[in-house]
């Protein structure tokens, strides 16, 4: 495996592939991210990880500064699942001057774009900035960020980026819980409490499948339980898979989808549930 900082280098590394499959992170990795390495793998081209802990998606208040960066242990878990290359740029390399253009996602006041204003921009830009700089046939995202992958997926496709986005079911750890950096925030008790996120969007996708139709009063149901156990919910909310919005009488295709804090870690979470369509993803 080899660990390159630069584009210069990365495309020295690469001389003489034409297909690379990318998985881009943020670092600290877990088994999820691992996941994401092996279903890259699964493309038959060099596997390129990249590690950068991108400003542009943080606003103010956020932890950018105390993000969890593991380089060393990170390179480690990359070389024991086969990955090819890590590339961790540094901000200069991703960002030599102002970013003054950006991409201007869609659904910006929705779910977590009405908690994180300019999150999904930053998203968006650096993504779409990884793909020119690594320039792969493929890109692994995790459904564990189900609007950033949405949101991906579009721009790909409005852009015509010529990219397959293959995506990944999330890893949970034994009691449920979606694996996180950010569950190293939590304290034991906190930990200990933390599943509740995933047991209540099952509990709305189980009533969902089976037949229940008044969203509103299963969202304020699972909201209100969250809220006796100490939670702070940003949203609990049943969308449509299409297209993210609050479904219409058309929809059987649901995503269940929740953030929520617990002290002050932020967790998210989603589950689909419903019956098929044939209708289009447009955001
Ligand atoms: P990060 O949070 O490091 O996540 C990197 C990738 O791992 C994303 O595609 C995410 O959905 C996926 N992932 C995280 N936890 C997962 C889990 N438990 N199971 C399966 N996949 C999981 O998402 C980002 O970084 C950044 O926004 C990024 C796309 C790298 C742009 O900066």
């Amino acid at each position: 495996m080899r660990l390159v900082h630069s584009v210069a280098e990365l495309r020295q590394a690469l001389a003489g592939e034409d297909r690379t499959a990318l998985v881009p992170t943020m670092g600290n990795l877990h088994a999820g991210h691992i996941a994401l390495v092996e279903r890259a793998q699964t493309a038959g081209c060099p596997v390129v990880a990249s590690i950068f802990v991108n400003p542009l998606q943080f606003g103010p208040g956020e932890d950018l500064q105390h993000y969890p960066r593991t380089l060393a242990a990170d390179c480690a878990q990359l070389e024991n699942a086969g990955c090819d290359i890590v590339f961790a740029p540094d901000v200069t390399e991703v960002y030599p001057e102002p970013q003054t253009f950006q991409v201007q996602p869609p659904l910006a006041d929705e779910l977590c774009g009405a908690f994180r204003p300019g999150h999904f921009a930053g998203v968006c830009t650096v993504v779409l900035k990884l793909f020119e700089m690594v320039r792969p046939r493929y890109a692994v995202f995790g459904k564990k960020d189900y609007q950033q992958l949405f949101l991906l997926k579009a721009m790909t496709r409005q852009f015509n980026l010529d990219i397959e986005l293959l995506e990944c079911e999330t890893l949970r750890a034994e009691d449920d819980l979606a694996l996180s950096s950010r569950n190293g925030y939590l304290s034991s008790a906190e930990r200990a409490e933390a599943p509740r996120l995933y047991a209540e969007l099952k509990r709305v996708a189980d009533a969902l499948r089976s037949g229940t139709s008044n969203f509103a009063e299963l969202e304020a149901a699972s909201t209100d339980r969250l809220k006796q156990h100490g939670w702070q919910v940003d949203y609990l909310s049943v969308r449509s898979r299409n297209t993210l919005l609050p479904p219409t009488a058309a929809d059987q295709e649901w995503v269940v989808l929740a953030a929520a804090r617990l002290g002050a870690t932020r967790l998210i979470d989603n589950i689909e549930t419903g019956r098929a369509t044939a209708q289009k993803p447009w955001p």
